[in-house]
């Protein structure tokens, strides 16, 4: 397999998580290319649930190098609770390498973060609280600190003086938060350093000599194309491009070495957060969507907002990634519906029938899915490992999406498990 991104193409959860950690058995090096802590990736392996993070979803299997790209967001603390929890589990974390350029969440990011939603009130976004967003912004601002200023506590006080200098006018005066003093501060992150220090490495380097070696690379996204910083659903968004095309800055490759796009998405949608979803179900049937899909969210614990398929942004999806292939993941969960529905299209408030998803947020947040409706099946299909598996009225709906968003849909979700999968990826 050569170099594959996997990117989400909904508004996240998607099932990336179980995806990557499928193609990792068959990969060399799998890397992350954005977000923090505030994804949560989830992988059912026997009878053993990995929730993970930060770290990359091919971790599991000793051998495969896992990357923290540059583009990543790390809170050090919490990354090393993440490997000494795996650690205890018995995963090894011998191959995992840190990026130097890496920025890294520090408390005042995460303070920021809280305050700001509590101040935007019924206007906030609903972001996992985890500093993500200011963290992207001191980045932007270049006065950020990164993991290797973990490498020199001098600069790192020196740095941490700098930016502390208006974090604190902003804490104390907007916020009414106490001030922070840049040497505790320096102290409490200089904790990590030791336990981090043998993972830091030059992650752009290691994977070009992957790639020159001719080995399999996986590029990992986090969130989902719906929550893009740029084309996403705007302000209601995370504050990276979790889109294929962030892999090559996130990681610093070239954009010809990637050869294919793997696009996730669910056989129906979920959202958590704020922000428009057109095709969001509050009755019975998104009812069933969140109990047999059991949608609550991996970070946050919040319950996610389910509703229909919605081809339009899944089209939008496919054109902005430039996804070659799609795996559509729990399927399983839509059996015992009588009926399954898909979004063709949306119909503005002015009355017109759109295809292309409208870069208007005004645009978007007046339209109404326009539905074509499937039959269901009330098969149990946790047991189909191949499109035969499936009964009809469940390919017919698969064919349907395929068709329309005209890639090949190549992996298909039938359960939780590891290997609950109808897999056609090709190695
Ligand atoms: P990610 O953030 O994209 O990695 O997705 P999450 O892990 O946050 O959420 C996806 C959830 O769906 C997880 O609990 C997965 O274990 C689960 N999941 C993934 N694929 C399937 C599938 O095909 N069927 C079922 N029933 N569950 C799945
Ligand atoms: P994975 O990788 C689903 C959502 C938050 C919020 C918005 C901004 O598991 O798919 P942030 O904390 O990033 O500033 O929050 O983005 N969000 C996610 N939703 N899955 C995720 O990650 C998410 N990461 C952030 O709920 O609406
Ligand atoms: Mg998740």
């Amino acid at each position: 397999m050569p170099a594959t991104v996997v990117v989400g193409a909904q508004w996240g959860d998607e099932g990336k998580g179980k995806v990557v950690d499928l193609l990792a058995e068959r990969s060399d090096v799998v890397a992350r290319y954005q977000g923090g802590n505030n994804a949560g990736h989830t992988i059912v392996a026997g009878d053993q649930v990995y929730k993970l993070h930060l770290v990359p979803s091919g971790i599991l299997y000793p051998g495969t190098l896992c990357v923290i790209g540059n583009g990543t967001v790390v809170d050090p603390g919490a990354l090393c609770r993440e490997i000494d929890a795996l650690e205890e589990r018995g995963v090894s974390l011998e191959t995992l390498r840190l990026s130097g350029n890496a920025h890294l969440i520090m408390p005042y990011h995460v303070m920021l973060d809280g305050a700001s939603e509590m101040r935007l009130g019924r206007f906030s976004i609903g972001t996992t609280r985890r500093g993500i967003g200011p963290c992207y912004e001191d980045k932007a601002a270049r006065v950020g600190i990164r993991v290797q200023d973990l490498l020199d506590p001098k600069i790192l006080v020196r740095k941490l003086e700098v930016a502390l200098e208006a974090k604190n006018e902003i804490l104390e005066k907007v916020y009414e938060m106490p001030r922070l003093d840049p040497s505790q501060v320096a102290e409490d992150t200089l904790r990590h350093a030791e336990r981090l220090r043998p993972f830091i490495a030059d992650t752009a380097l290691l994977i070009d000599e992957a790639l020159r070696a001719g080995k399999r690379v996986l590029f990992e996204g986090a969130q989902g194309t719906m929550l893009d910083i740029d084309h996403g659903t705007y302000p209601f968004v995370t504050s990276s491009n979790p889109i294929a095309g962030a892999a090559c800055t996130g990681v610093g490759v070239g954009p010809g070495r990637i050869d294919r796009v793997l696009g996730v998405s669910k056989a129906y949608v979920t959202r958590v957060g704020e922000g428009p979803f057109p095709t969001e179900l509050s009755d019975d049937e998104g009812r069933h969507m969140m109990e047999r899909g059991n949608e609550f969210g991996t970070t946050t614990g919040r319950q996610r907002r389910c509703g229909w398929l919605d081809l339009v942004a899944l089209r939008y999806a496919v054109r902005l990634s430039g996804v070659t292939q799609l795996a559509l993941t729990k399927l399983d969960v839509l059996s015992g519906l009588e009926r399954v529905q898909v979004c063709e299209a949306y119909r503005t408030r002015e009355g017109d029938r759109i295809t292309d998803f409208p870069y208007h947020q005004t645009v978007f947040h007046g339209c109404r899915p326009e539905y074509r409706a499937l039959e269901g099946w009330d098969e149990d299909l946790s047991h189909c490992r191949s499109l035969e598996d499936l009964p009809p009225r469940a390919r017919g709906y698969v064919e349907a999406i395929a068709e329309a968003v005209e890639v090949p849909i190549t992996l298909i979700g039938t359960g939780q498990g590891r290997h609950q999968v109808i897999d056609q990826v090709e190695t």
